[in-house]
């Protein structure tokens, strides 16, 4: 039975991004994202995926990229489209038993996805930055916690990993 993962990277007071991008660059912050995630699947909102499609030219390569729209379907490009997230995690696990899945942002399907999850691999990001979306507040009580790595430069931030109690 494999499994669903929520992966996110937050500043202070839990910013996740700010008009349509991520408000830093912070090079090797993104390192454990690739690690956890490639050979893998990753669901993600319309603009997070138009994010990433602007930038790459193509959908997260090396990943089975599924997009979460009630508006478009992106039939030219190498991915699938749910309107909703949860027909997204069940096609996951029925076509690709063997993949991790990890739900990938933005605000809306984290607060939505963080109760499918068993484990949440988030980076805590140490920066005061302004932004327009969030990562929900959570129950901490209700994960085991650990701190799987600190850094120190450019900005110290940390990759920690959040596992469900019970
Ligand atoms: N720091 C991080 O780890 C991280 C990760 C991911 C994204 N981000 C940032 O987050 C921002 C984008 O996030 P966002 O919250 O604005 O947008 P988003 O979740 O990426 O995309 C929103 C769109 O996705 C669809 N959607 C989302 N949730 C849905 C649901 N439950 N049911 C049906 N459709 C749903 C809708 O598309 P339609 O309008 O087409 O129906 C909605 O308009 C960007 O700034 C990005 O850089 C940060």
């Amino acid at each position: 039975m494999k499994k669903v993962f929520l992966i996110a990277a937050y500043a202070h007071n839990h910013v996740i991004g700010s008009n349509g991008s991520i408000p830093w660059n912070i090079p090797g912050e993104q390192s454990r994202f690739r690690k956890l995630t490639t050979g893998n699947v990753v669901i993600m909102g319309r603009k997070t995926f138009d994010e990433i499609f602007q930038k790459l030219k193509k959908p997260l390569p090396g990943r089975i990229n599924i997009i979460i729209s009630k508006t478009k379907t992106y039939s030219d490009i190498d991915c699938y489209t749910f309107s909703t997230l949860k027909e997204a995690v069940d096609f996951s696990i029925k076509e690709f038993p063997e993949k991790n899945i990890f739900i990938s942002g933005g605000e809306s399907l984290y607060k939505e996805g963080i109760s499918l999850a068993e484990k949440l691999f988030l980076t805590e990001i140490d920066l005061d930055v302004e932004g327009d979306v969030f990562f929900p507040k959570f129950c901490e009580n209700d994960y085991e916690k650990i701190i799987e790595e600190e850094f120190t430069k450019p900005v110290s931030y940390r990759y920690l990993t959040y596992t469900r109690l019970s």
